[in-house]
């Protein structure tokens, strides 16, 4: 029998709907709120740097990995795995990377929507004038004032879970093409607004130089709870794990996409046009929020709150403040909705294909679970917050948090490195790349086996203390 080369899930209309649903997965809450928040807490500038570097190095060979082997197996991550190990001639136990991509997409949605949840709040807390004048105190109570609130937070969680699911149990095509192509520039061009008001707090050049030049003192000695200097690797470890996370890869989700994505498409430019998309949001979600904070005298260090007690004060002094800072809010609520979506895919992909479930049910199950698992999140912030509820010095959202971005999502990105890099054919990469044996390729195979994978190892051994510079 002639082999399906198609998924059963179906496929993008081409090159530029997957460019675009993998952008929409990839640009969301990560670049808008986590990336300057931990850039706060992590010094900013060296921290950008080894970052950047990441990205590089690491994350464009195994995202062009990543897409490779979904478009060669054709099917969820899990059932992917298991058909090229076969394919291969691999151990079957590659199967379970598949396996831990799918938890890793459920814990994350967890507090993802938790937090997409806070930015849906924001839309109408904008809309309603709250910040219209408001000072940086003001702007802060009125997050302080959400965050202890689990009853409202538990609304805007619910609402944010019940939207995403809707579209997935639809499939992933319906919708989410044409609200990428039309919002996500618009997006970009709000961030641009945010920046030119940044420019004129007469604190940008501040922000820049935090922002770029690269301070090591501040990445590697970090204040702990004594405010007293201790020298850390960990900061190094963040900032690959976010290389990770913002570009959606080690769990699966860019590897369901390449499965959709037809033959035929450069899968190494797309990638790298995936990539400088998503750093350029990022780096401008910066400037945008580091000159607020310096102008206002707030911490830069101060948290996951970060966004929202910055920018709702440039709104509020804005021309048509109420106006931008609602539709901001809505562009983010919808990037987070793009992301949660590639979040889940995996695992309802996974049911569809071999528990016959309707794509309704498996979306509503998992949903069910994520839900449920988020309730956890929301505690971290009021009633859980306390040190008695703490592990290691972390809540139930750190932790969550630290797992999944910093050890299950290089981990995976490792194992798929090293599976594309070591286990599957090079002429089966060269096929599926659609490329001959020249300088991309060779400069692709060389990063994908040698350095994504060592780098990787090195940071997770120095992080947890078995290799000290
Ligand atoms: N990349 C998204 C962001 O930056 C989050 C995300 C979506 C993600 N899908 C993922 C992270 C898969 C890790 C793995 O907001």
């Amino acid at each position: 029998m002639a082999e399906r080369r198609e998924s059963i899930h179906g496929q993008w209309s081409g090159r530029w709907a997957f460019i675009l649903a993998a952008t929409g997965s990839a640009v969301g809450l990560g670049n808008i709120w986590k990336f300057p928040y931990i850039t706060g807490e992590n010094g900013g500038g060296a921290f950008v740097l080894v970052y950047l570097l990441c990205i590089a190095i690491i994350g464009i060979p195994i995202m062009v990995a990543e897409v490779m082997l979904g478009r060669r197996g054709r099917r969820s991550p899990i059932n992917t795995m298991r058909h090229l190990a076969f394919e291969e001639r691999a151990s079957r136990f590659w199967q379970y990377l598949g396996w831990a991509g799918v938890v890793a997409g459920f814990l994350i949605l967890s507090y993802y929507a938790v937090i997409a949840g806070w930015a849906v709040a924001y839309i109408f807390r904008t809309a309603s004038g709250a910040f219209t004048g408001a000072t940086a105190d003001g702007v802060s109570s009125i997050f302080s004032e959400l965050i202890a609130d689990p009853e409202r937070l538990l609304a805007w969680h619910t609402i944010f879970m019940v939207i995403t699911l809707v579209v997935v149990a639809r499939g992933v095509r319906s919708g989410l093409e044409v609200a990428v192509r039309y919002l996500m520039p618009t997006l970009f061009v709000i961030l641009l607004v945010l920046v030119g008001y940044a420019m004129n707090t007469g604190h940008f050049a501040e922000g820049v130089s935090f922002l770029f030049s690269p301070d090591f003192h501040a990445l590697f000695y970090q204040l702990d709870k004594n405010g007293v200097e201790q020298l850390t690797s960990e900061p190094v470890l963040i900032a690959l794990g976010h290389a990770f996370f913002t570009l959606s890869l080690g769990m699966g989700a860019i590897m369901v996409y390449g499965s959709y994505l037809p033959k035929g498409t450069s899968i190494i430019k797309t990638s790298v046009v995936i990539a400088a998309m998503d750093t350029l949001v990022a780096l401008l979600a910066g400037l945008a929020i580091f000159p607020i904070v310096f102008a206002n005298g707030l911490e830069a260090s101060s948290g996951p709150g970060l966004i929202f007690q910055t920018l709702p004060i440039a709104f509020g002094h804005m021309p048509a403040g109420s106006f931008f800072g609602s539709l901001f809010f809505v562009l983010l609520a919808f990037a987070a909705w793009s992301s949660a979506i590639s979040l889940i895919e995996p695992a309802v992909a996974w049911l569809v294909e071999n528990h016959g479930f309707s794509r309704i049910s498996a979306t509503s199950w998992i949903g069910l679970g994520t839900w449920l698992l988020g309730i956890g999140t929301i505690f971290s912030f009021n009633i859980w917050s306390g040190e008695e509820y703490q592990l290691f010095g972390k809540t139930f959202f750190d932790l969550l948090d630290y797992l999944t971005a910093n050890i299950m999502l290089p981990l995976g990105g490792l194992l798929i490195a090293v599976f594309a890099g070591w286990q599957m054919r090079r002429t089966a990469c060269q096929d599926e790349l659609g490329i001959n044996d020249g300088l991309i390729f060779r400069g692709w195979y060389f990063l994908l086996r040698y350095i994504s994978p060592v780098a990787v190892v090195i940071v997770f051994l120095n992080a947890i203390g078995l290799l000290t510079f």
